[in-house]
């Protein structure tokens, strides 16, 4: 019997319910799905690698087939020691891609073996990014419906900013 595992790269600082819902997605369609998070990036990041996994993994626990882990260089290499066949992206909108297809022919060119499988999160989070997120919560913006609220409560936190007085 075929089992597909497929990892889903990404930055996650910090997880929005975009990734979430991208998760819950995967997790429906492929035998096990691997959330793996860059190390690479990791001097540029809000969170760090540790706290991500550790708030990924809360958000995730419920899901008996996905595991959350970090890597570093590059993702095919981390894909190919995971036993992965493919690699799960979303795609919010058009202007995501372009980037994302460039992403994938070369992941493909890296190696031919991993397919690049991409997805679409629920029309609710189709404006939502990371670095919004980053940026409506260090200006005092509700971020209510689109981030855990575990996730909007460290946000804050890490920002320095007040939690939000219920209108
Ligand atoms: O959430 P992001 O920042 O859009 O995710 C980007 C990510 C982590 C998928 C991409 O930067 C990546 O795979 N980096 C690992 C290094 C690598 O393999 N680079 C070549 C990509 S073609």
């Amino acid at each position: 019997m075929k089992h597909v595992i497929a990892i889903y790269p990404g930055s996650f600082d910090p997880p929005t319910n975009g990734h979430l819902d991208l998760i819950r997605r995967g997790a429906r369609i492929f035998d096990e799905l691997i959330v793996a998070i860059l190390r690479n990036s990791e001097k540029n990041a809000l969170f760090t690698v540790d706290e991500r996994l550790e708030m990924l993994r809360e958000c995730t626990g419920q899901l008996p087939n996905v595991r959350v882990e970090a890597f570093e260089g590059l993702m095919v290499d981390f894909a190919r020691q995971s036993g992965a066949q493919a690699v799960l992206r979303g795609i919010r909108a058009v202007s995501d891609y372009e980037y994302e297809l460039q992403m994938a022919w070369m992941n493909r060119k890296l190696d031919a073996t991993l397919e690049t499988v991409f997805m679409m999160p629920a029309g609710a989070y189709s404006y939502l990014s990371s670095r919004l997120a980053r940026e409506i919560a260090s200006l005092g913006g509700s971020l209510t419906g689109l981030l855990p609220p575990a996730v909007e409560a460290q946000l804050r936190t890490r920002l320095g900013v007040p939690p939000l007085e219920p209108k």
